[in-house]
């Protein structure tokens, strides 16, 4: 039976990146949720659905597909923004909530794990995950991480903007009434303002070797 690895944290900590590596060690599925959101908002912006449209947004998430969860085009700052503001109506979480609950029983029955990071695994999503981890880091050490890389891409792109995003998604994401973001009872705190990637994914191993009660 495989077992919930619960990863939360805020915008830029590095959730995905230690998420692909764990999927990769341990050969186990992993769900990146906010591209369930991203998903969503991106239908949204193709099809100009109005972002109060209730049923429109709900059918949007019941019909969600591999496809739409992969497509390329969910990175970016117009797509930050409607995801943003959808993840608060209580509907949507609502629907998006059986998506995830549905994830491990389709994808992780022969694995030891299903790896689910965002920003409410740990506390509504799989409250009763047995190994749940929350990410931080410093807001100016994200933002100049986050800097690097898409500078490397070749964007042009100021450090003082991002990290001006990152205090506004860290703002919303905390101070939303509906799942905000905090560390689920039972979560180990990591914080990975002075790790490199190395070192979060050996830590986060051994939490996962010492936690079998
Ligand atoms: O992790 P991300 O940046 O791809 O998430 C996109 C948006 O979705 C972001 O505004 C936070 C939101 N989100 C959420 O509210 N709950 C989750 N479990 C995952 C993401």
């Amino acid at each position: 039976m495989h077992e919930i690895i619960a990863i939360d944290g805020p915008a830029s900590v590095g959730k995905s990146t230690l998420a692909k590596k764990l999927s990769v060690f341990y050969d186990s599925p992993l769900l990146q949720s906010g591209r369930l959101y991203r998903a969503v908002a991106l239908e949204i912006k193709n099809k100009k659905i109005n972002i109060n449209d209730r049923d429109k947004i709900i059918q949007c998430a019941k019909s969600l597909k591999n496809s739409n969860i992969n497509n390329i085009n969910l990175f970016s700052s117009d797509i930050d923004k409607i995801a943003s503001k959808i993840s608060a109506k209580k509907y949507l979480r609502d629907q998006l909530r059986v998506y995830q609950r549905e994830f491990p029983k389709k994808y992780a029955s022969r694995k030891k794990y299903a790896i689910v990071e965002g920003r409410d695994i740990g506390t509504e999503i799989f409250p009763e995950a047995k190994f749940k981890v929350f990410l931080w880091a410093d807001p100016l050490i994200r933002a100049k991480r986050r800097y690097e890389q898409v500078t490397q891409n070749g964007k042009k792109v100021g450090l003082k903007q991002i990290y001006d995003g990152i205090i506004a998604r860290d703002s919303k994401d905390l101070g939303r009434k509906i799942a905000p973001l905090r560390p689920a009872a039972n979560s180990v705190l990591l914080d990975t303002s002075y790790l490199d990637i190395e070192q979060a994914f050996n830590a986060v191993k051994k939490v996962l070797n010492q936690k079998n009660i």
